[in-house]
């Protein structure tokens, strides 16, 4: 099996990439690690851990490339079900994570924005999480969303809870409500709709992952696992992206 570092790329010198039509945002559903770790004889906290490394990949790729916000899925509503073992494992990669990579994080200009239910999260994850929140908040080059305890159906039943509380104190008029008004109460509501969705390791679902931001995203389903998922993994996710022909439901 090839194992090539997901850093070892010089994105920026891939003369394939149109860097005038970049996507200006990318989510991505981070998929495969168990599927990587059972390949090798490994127990799955060890495909995450190497899943660890493909994020800190991505966010280099698209803090060179000079993307605006990236997307990632690291914990769904529905990842409870797992086993206790591997939940746990889950929190703690993540609060890892954040205290290996925060000083670069911060030094290249990213901002880190959490969206999902924070009740429920271990208080450890939840104190790393704002500390990271609060020490980059003033920072512009990338936006960093990272989705923890996440489900796209609840982000929306939350905005129309908000829209409904509004309207009953008679803070907006049902004849306001449009979708750009509906937009305003999603959690990051001043962030450009997402262009490009990655899902790695060939399965085709989008599982309730910001649903309403990516109506119009073009979809890129690689058969690569997402430990494998480097820089040129993304790079190859963009140039697909590029030579689709993005209509928005209307005719060229
Ligand atoms: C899906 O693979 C992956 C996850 C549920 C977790 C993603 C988390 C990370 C990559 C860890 C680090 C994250 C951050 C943001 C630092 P799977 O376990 O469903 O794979 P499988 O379908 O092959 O079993």
């Amino acid at each position: 099996m090839r194992t090539i570092s997901p850093t070892e790329y010089d994105i920026t010198a891939d003369a394939r990439l149109d860097k005038r039509r970049l996507p200006r945002h990318i989510a991505i559903i981070m998929d495969g690690n168990g599927r990587w770790a059972q390949a090798r004889g490994k127990h799955r906290v060890e495909g995450h851990e190497a899943g660890a490394r493909s994020v800190r990949a991505v966010i280099e790729g698209c803090r060179e490339l000079g993307i605006p916000a990236l997307s990632l899925y690291a914990f769904s509503t529905e990842n409870w079900k797992r086993s206790k073992l591997e939940v746990n494992a889950l929190f703690r990669l993540l609060s890892k994570y954040i205290q290996q990579e925060i000083d670069e994080l911060d030094a290249n200009n990213v901002r880190v924005r959490m969206i999902g239910d924070k009740a429920g999260l271990p208080q450890r994850t939840l104190r790393d999480l704002e500390y990271c929140l609060e020490r980059t908040h003033e920072n512009t080059a990338l936006h960093l969303n990272i989705a923890i305890n996440y489900g796209g159906r609840a982000e929306i039943v939350d905005a129309t809870r908000r829209i409904a509380a509004d309207l009953h104190a008679g803070r907006i008029a049902e004849g306001e409500i449009t979708e750009s008004l509906f937009a305003r109460y999603l959690y990051n509501p001043e962030w450009p709709e997402v262009d490009l969705l990655i899902r790695t390791s060939g399965e085709m679902r989008v599982s309730n992952f910001m649903l309403w931001q990516i109506s119009y995203a073009e979809i890129v389903v690689p058969e690569t696992l997402w430990p494998d998922f480097g820089k040129e993994a993304l790079c190859d996710a963009i140039l697909s992206y590029q030579q689709r022909d993005r209509r928005f439901g209307g005719r060229t």
